[in-house]
């Protein structure tokens, strides 16, 4: 189901309100790396794709430091919750399933819903950007056959944010 996700604009919101570095490790540039092992992994999974990327949008967008903030994702998914209607228009369903990825996305689990877990899988995926390679034991095993390639596309990919807008 489309969620007219209005790109452009939902991303300015976002970084307008961003309270850490841009440039930092959980900035827009990994946000798209999430968002393109997100679109890749979940393509082949049958995984709800405009929750997958709304995912990579937002899940990190209410860090307040890069390193200890257990709270962030749950802040997350009431951000989401306040933009729905806004710039994107996710049903009843959907916004359950991202709510529930971005809660519980520092957690280590693996979980058997698809969607969600291809929003974690692509999060994990984007390890290499700090310098380590995703243990198999935390993806699915559709994530777990991509690491190797997802790895060097992370580590090659690091300067501005690619989101592929118009
Ligand atoms: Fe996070
Ligand atoms: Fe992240």
């Amino acid at each position: 189901m489309s969620a007219n996700i209005q790109r452009n604009q939902l991303l300015k919101t976002i970084l307008d309100q961003f309270k850490i570095s841009r440039k930092g490790v959980h900035g827009p540039a990994h946000w798209a790396r999430v968002r393109y092992h997100g679109l890749m992994i979940g393509a082949e999974c049958g995984a709800d794709l405009n929750v997958v990327e709304l995912f990579a949008f937002l899940h990190d967008s209410q860090r307040l430091n890069e390193y200890s903030d257990p709270e962030h994702g749950a802040r997350a998914a009431d951000y989401a919750t306040s933009l729905n209607g806004s710039f994107f228009n996710l049903n009843a369903k959907q916004l359950d399933l991202l709510c529930a990825a971005m809660k519980g996305h520092s957690g280590g689990e693996v979980h058997s819903d698809p969607t969600i877990q291809t929003c974690w899988d692509a999060d994990r995926l984007d390890l290499g950007r700090v310098g380590i390679k995703p243990d198999p034991y935390f993806l699915s095993s559709l994530a777990a056959s991509r690491i190797q390639s997802a790895y060097e596309w992370s580590i090659n990919h690091t300067g501005e944010a690619d989101f592929g807008l118009d």
